[in-house]
């Protein structure tokens, strides 16, 4: 029996409020309306952006709604369409965009950004074009994180905000091109466009850090030097390329400082991939004089970074970075490409397997610094394969 146009009934991870644990629930997903697609989401992984956004929020500058359905970084199918959907049809395999892609203001057709700010303003308090969500539990709307909600085995997204990918291309691999691994290898071969040959640092080993220590390989760095305060991290750092690890915490030093002594003088390009004001001062003055590069990736809800006058006074570059600087949906397709042909890594992020009911044991490695990328099954939860219609 079709689902098109129907309520579907189908199983979500809510947060409730900040800093509590998620609790899997039984919520109601509209259909989609004018310019929005209704996606089965497939597979997902957890973000720190996730965590940040459920532990810190309210702390910083951004106003977080709750109860919200988290998760940005997912592949999916197409269940259905609403009118006026031209680029997509039930069946297609898709990957859901937190930075849309409207391919016709004014920053889509500039080659100078990425940051498309199609239905922005709502999407960053949880709702979609109509200033509502098309998630909803025990009667109360269910806001939508970055309009996506992938902790939620169907969602919908604007038809702006989603890639449309080969339907050979594994879904719970290649959910990791939604956030983490694109970001940090945009940030080094797009944003910071790192040169062979050069000196390249790059702070935290999660699955940002990893990604632009792929990027640096791929750009034939010729010395990469990863920065964590968990040493645990660091073999793998070296699988992905990098030539040297230093721990902070082993040095009396400020890590600016060791870095210019195994440098004589400082990286051409520091990529931070933490998310702390402090760390993102230190990249930065991590870098060489006359034309060092800092590329900030973290995401903190703090407002502001300590940017020395002197430091950027002598030739240094400072540069942040949303989504890798990739054109969301014109570049996933590539990107998706590129793990299909063996350049890109994907596999090897993934330290863990769960399923929708264990998604707290998902926040629970990010934060332990226990994993890298935990991929989350949302459709053989359970039993809960197949959704429940609505039938008032
Ligand atoms: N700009 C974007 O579009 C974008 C996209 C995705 C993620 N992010 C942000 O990028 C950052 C990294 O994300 P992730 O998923 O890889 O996170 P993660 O938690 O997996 O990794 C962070 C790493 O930083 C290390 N770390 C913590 N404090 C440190 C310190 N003082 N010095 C050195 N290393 C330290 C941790 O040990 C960990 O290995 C987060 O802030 C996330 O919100 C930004
Ligand atoms: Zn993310
Ligand atoms: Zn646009």
């Amino acid at each position: 029996m079709t689902t098109i146009g129907q309520v579907i009934r189908c199983k979500a991870a809510v947060a409730w409020e900040p800093r509590k644990p998620l609790s899997v629930e039984e919520v109601e997903v509209a259909p989609p309306k004018a310019h929005e697609v209704r996606i089965k989401v497939v597979a997902t992984s957890v973000c720190h952006t996730d965590w940040e956004c459920l532990y810190e929020t309210g702390k910083g500058m951004n106003f977080r709604p709750f109860p919200v359905v988290l998760g940005h970084e997912a592949a999916g199918i197409v269940e259905s369409v609403g009118p006026e959907v031209t680029n997509f049809s039930p069946g297609d395999k898709v990957i859901p965009l937190f930075l849309p892609y409207c391919g016709e203001c004014e920053r889509c057709r500039s080659d100078k950004t990425n940051l498309c700010r199609k239905n922005w303003a709502n999407t960053q308090v949880g709702v979609l074009a109509d200033g509502t969500s098309r998630i909803s539990c025990k009667g109360q709307q269910v806001y939508q994180f970055l309009g996506v909600s992938s902790f939620c085995q169907f969602t919908v997204v604007p038809d702006t905000s989603l890639a449309k990918i080969r339907s050979d291309a594994p879904l719970d691999k290649v959910c990791l091109l939604g956030c983490g691994v694109s970001t940090g290898y945009g940030a080094a071969v797009k944003t910071g466009r790192v040169e062979k040959d050069s000196l390249c640092a790059v702070f935290g080993l999660g699955a940002v850090g990893l990604a632009a220590i792929m990027g640096c390989k791929i750009a034939m760095a010729k010395r990469i030097i990863g920065v964590d305060i968990n040493s645990d991290k660091f073999k793998k750092a070296q699988e992905f390329g990098a030539t040297d690890c230093v721990n902070p915490r082993d040095h009396s030093k400020s890590i600016q400082e060791v870095l210019a002594e195994m440098t004589s003088g400082g990286v051409d390009y520091a990529l931070e991939c933490v998310g702390s004001p402090g760390i993102m001062s230190a990249a930065l003055e991590s870098t060489t004089e006359g034309w060092g590069t800092c590329v900030i990736n973290g995401w903190t809800e703090t407002k502001s970074m300590e940017v020395k006058v002197m430091t950027i006074r002598m030739g240094r570059t400072l540069k942040g970075t949303y989504f890798g600087g990739w054109k969301s949906a014109i570049d996933v397709p590539i990107l998706v490409d590129g793990y299909m042909n063996g350049k890109l890594k994907l596999d090897e992020f993934i330290t863990h397997n769960v399923l929708l009911h264990e998604i707290n044991v998902a926040f629970d490695l990010l934060k332990s610094g226990e994993s890298i990328c935990t991929v989350i099954r949302l459709q053989d939860s359970q039993g809960d394969s197949e959704p429940k219609m609505d039938t008032i």
